[in-house]
C-alpha cells in the first residue's frame, strides 16, 4: 500500500542519510524549544552557532527567564525576527514563574506558550516527549504536495487541515517511530524534495510520486504570495557627545526592531537628497544643520516584508541637542554590547571598529 511505503520509505531513507544535529541527541523540551525558535527562517547552518550560544548563556529555562532583555536580544543578534526572542523569554518567564519552571508536556499546553504555534508545539511534543503529533513546516508541506499532487496554495490558512489529515494517515502508531517520520520528512524536504532542485534520481519514492510523473515537481507546492514590501530610506545620525560617547536609542515602538539600540534617525519612503534630509531633520529635532554629509550607504537589506536602505550621516553636537528624552550616550565598550539590528552593527564593525 503506497501510504505504508511512504513512511516506511521515507523513515528508512532517513536513518541511512540523516544529518547528525545537536538538538536531535536531546530529549530536553527546552533545548528543543529553543532549537526550533532558531530555525524558524533560518537555515540549519546558520542557527547552529546560536543554539550552542543560547544553551550555554542560558542553560536552564530559570537562567533564559531571569536575564536581562538586551542580553536576549545581543544573543540573537543577526538572526532577524527579533519577536521570536522577546516571546522566547515571555514563555520563560512563564514556565519559570508560573508553571513552576516544569516545561509543558504535551502539544496541547505547549500550544499556550507565547510564540509557540502548531508547528513548533508538535515538534516539542513528538521530539521531546514522543507524543504522536505531525509537524507541518515548510519541508513538509512541500514533499506532500508533490508526491500527493495537491494543487492547494498553502499560503491560506484552510490549507492547512488538508494536509493535516494527509499527514495524519502517514504517521506511525507509535510515538517513537511518529518523532522518527517527523524528523524524517523535514530532513527528506531539506536535503532531497529541494524547493528549486530537488533530487528525483535519488528518491526512493519517486515511482508513486504524482509531481514526478507529471513532472510538476517545479510547479509544487503552490504557494501565492501577497505581501506588499515596503521601502524604507533610513537616515541614522551619528553624533558624539563632550566625552566621545556616541548617542544611541531604544526602539520602544513594535516595529520588527523593538527593544534593540539605533541612533537617532528621520526616515522616508524614499531616496533624499542632502537639502530634503536637513529640513527633515530640523522638522523632527527642531535643529539648525549646517553641514551634512553622507559617511555612508549600505546596500539593500531585505526583510520578508520591507527593503531597508540604511544611511549614516555625521552631525555635530552643536547641531543637534543632545537633551532628547530616549537619547542616551554609550562608550565604544558599552555599544558593543547591546542588541542592534545587523545593518547598524555591520557599520559599527566597518567604520567605527566595533565588533
Ligand atoms: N528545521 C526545523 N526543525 C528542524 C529540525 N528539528 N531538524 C532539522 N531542521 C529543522
Amino acid at each position: 500500500m503506497i501510504i505504508n511505503t511512504f513512511t516506511e520509505q521515507i523513515s528508512e531513507w532517513y536513518t541511512l542519510n540523516k544529518r547528525e544535529l545537536p538538538w536531535r541527541l536531546t530529549t530536553n523540551p527546552y533545548h528543543i524549544w529553543l532549537s526550533e525558535i532558531i530555525l524558524q527562517q533560518t537555515r540549519v547552518n546558520q542557527g547552529l552557532g546560536y543554539y550552542y550560544r543560547f544553551i550555554e548563556t542560558f542553560p536552564t529555562v530559570q537562567d533564559l527567564a531571569n536575564a536581562p532583555e538586551d542580553q536576549v536580544l545581543r544573543l540573537w543578534q543577526g538572526l532577524g525576527y527579533y519577536n521570536r526572542a522577546r516571546n522566547l523569554q515571555v514563555s520563560a518567564k512563564t514556565i519559570s514563574n508560573e508553571l513552576n519552571g516544569v516545561f509543558p508536556n504535551n502539544y496541547h499546553d505547549l500550544l499556550k506558550l507565547k510564540g509557540v504555534g502548531d508547528y513548533t508545539a508538535s515538534a516539542i511534543a513528538s521530539f521531546a516527549f514522543n507524543e504522536k503529533v505531525a509537524v507541518l513546516d515548510g519541508n513538509v508541506f512541500r514533499v506532500i504536495a508533490r508526491f500527493y499532487g495537491i494543487h492547494n496554495d498553502i499560503a491560506l490558512g484552510s490549507s492547512r487541515s488538508v494536509f493535516k489529515s494527509v499527514l495524519d494517515e502517514l504517521i506511525p502508531n507509535s510515538g517513537k517511530a511518529c518523532h522518527t517520520f517527523n524528523q524524517a520528512i523535514m530532513d527528506f524536504g531539506a536535503l532531497l524534495c529541494k524547493p528549486k532542485s530537488p533530487d528525483c534520481s535519488n528518491c526512493p519514492v519517486f515511482a508513486n510520486c504524482v509531481a514526478f510523473d507529471k513532472k510538476e515537481q517545479h510547479l509544487l507546492p503552490i504557494k501565492i504570495k501577497k505581501i506588499k514590501i515596503r521601502t524604507r530610506h533610513i537616515y541614522y545620525l551619528l553624533i558624539k557627545d563632550d566625552e566621545d560617547n556616541i548617542i544611541m536609542k531604544k526602539r520602544d515602538t513594535t516595529d520588527v526592531w523593538a527593544g534593540l539600540y539605533d541612533f537617532p534617525l528621520v526616515e522616508n519612503d524614499k531616496q533624499l537628497n542632502e537639502s530634503e534630509i536637513t529640513s527633515l531633520i530640523t522638522k523632527q529635532y527642531g535643529a539648525t544643520v549646517h553641514r551634512l554629509q553622507v559617511l555612508h550607504s549600505a546596500k539593500k537589506h531585505q526583510l520578508s516584508h520591507q527593503s531597508i536602505y540604511a544611511h549614516f550621516i555625521e552631525l555635530s553636537k552643536d547641531e543637534l541637542s543632545l537633551n532628547h528624552e530616549n537619547f542616551q550616550s554609550f562608550s565604544l565598550c558599552e555599544i558593543k554590547e547591546l542588541p542592534k539590528p545587523i545593518h547598524i552593527a555591520n557599520f559599527l564593525e566597518k567604520f567605527i571598529f566595533i565588533n
